[in-house]
């Protein structure tokens, strides 16, 4: 009898399966976070985060230059200010961090900075609050702007809104543009939600907040509409490019966000997704290495443009191809 389709014939050798590979991606679609933290002496290794550490400006400067060896080009900043306030944010900490790391390498990465408020709030809330703790949406808009001008000035190659405030692009493109940044792209994180995935960064952020959730601002997990208007909202206030996160609970949208927007949607790999395998590896439960290539596969089969992943720095060590 005839077999008209055997699927196991084109996964037989490893040379068939590499002809039909679908999802093949360099080190270049990678971005790696780094946690620059202002107080720090030297660097601290981040529970679950294997591979990452907060850091002070001299081991920032050091990782960033051996992550150049391992091939990694795209970085984004968490800035980790050392003095908290309420409604004015200086920003001499992070741009600091931002000019060292573009004295010392020039133009061979690329750096996103997270552009948020967070780190900066005594609440470790990712606004600024009015009378009541209602959320002061124009004075957060401005604070969101002024730093986002800042870090641009500073040598920033880019801006990474996560804080999900209505507005919050237009807000940061036209100010981007009235100040002579109108080259510098803004990275929205899109399709943010309200996620239990977050732990291991805020403990490296120090940006839990301190009352309440983030519920008012992120998204609800349940809702795949507000989900993908978040994303096309972005896309007409001026996002260059887009992001789903956590990127595995969000596997399901990348696809309608591409096909909504025309725009390309990356994922966020998120903290408690990596710290996830990496416990996994460490009771012995899997092998962490292939694990992780396992999900960057899986983002890319989904459509994701570009991963970040406290992984980068690895890939090339995995056999991720650097980009010549
Ligand atoms: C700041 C921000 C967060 C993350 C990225 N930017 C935390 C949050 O929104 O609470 C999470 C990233 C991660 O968990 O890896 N708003």
């Amino acid at each position: 009898m005839m077999d008209v389709q055997r699927l196991m014939r084109l996964r037989r050798t490893q040379q068939l399966r590499d002809l039909c590979d679908e999802i093949e991606f360099t080190t270049s679609h990678l971005i790696q976070p780094l946690f620059a933290v202002d107080g720090l002496q030297g660097s601290v290794p981040i529970t679950g985060l294997t591979g990452n550490s907060r850091m002070d400006v001299e081991s920032t400067i050091r990782q960033v230059g051996a992550d150049l060896e391992a091939g990694v080009r795209h970085f984004i900043l968490f800035p980790v200010p050392a003095t908290k306030g309420k409604k004015k944010f200086d920003h001499s900490f992070t741009s600091g961090v931002i000019s060292s790391l573009r004295k010392e390498y020039g133009s061979a990465f690329t750096l996103w900075v997270d552009t948020c408020l967070c780190s900066y709030t005594e609440h470790g809330h990712c606004c600024v609050f009015g009378d009541g703790n209602a959320i002061d949406l124009p004075a957060t808009l401005e604070e969101l702007s002024r730093s986002a001008v800042a870090f641009a000035a500073a040598g920033a190659d880019g801006i990474s809104p996560s804080d999900m405030m209505d507005g919050r692009v237009a807000a940061i493109r036209q100010a981007l543009d009235e100040s002579g940044f109108g080259m510098t792209p803004v990275m929205s994180y899109s399709t943010k939600f309200a996620s239990n995935f977050y732990g291991p960064f805020r403990e490296a952020a120090a940006s839990a907040p301190q009352f309440g959730d983030r519920k008012a601002y992120q998204i609800d997990p349940r809702n795949r509409t507000d989900a993908i208007q978040a994303s096309v909202r972005c896309a007409l206030e001026g996002a260059d490019l887009l992001m789903v996160k956590p990127g595995m609970t969000s596997i399901d949208l990348i696809q309608p966000i591409r096909e909504r927007t025309d725009r390309a949607v990356g994922a966020y790999q998120v903290s408690g997704e990596y710290a996830g395998l990496a416990l996994l590896a460490e009771k012995g439960l899997t092998d962490f290495d292939r694990a992780l290539l396992e999900t960057w596969y899986v983002f890319r089969r989904a459509g994701a443009q570009f991963i970040i992943t406290y992984g980068a720095r690895r890939a090339a060590s995995i056999g991720i191809k650097v980009q010549r």
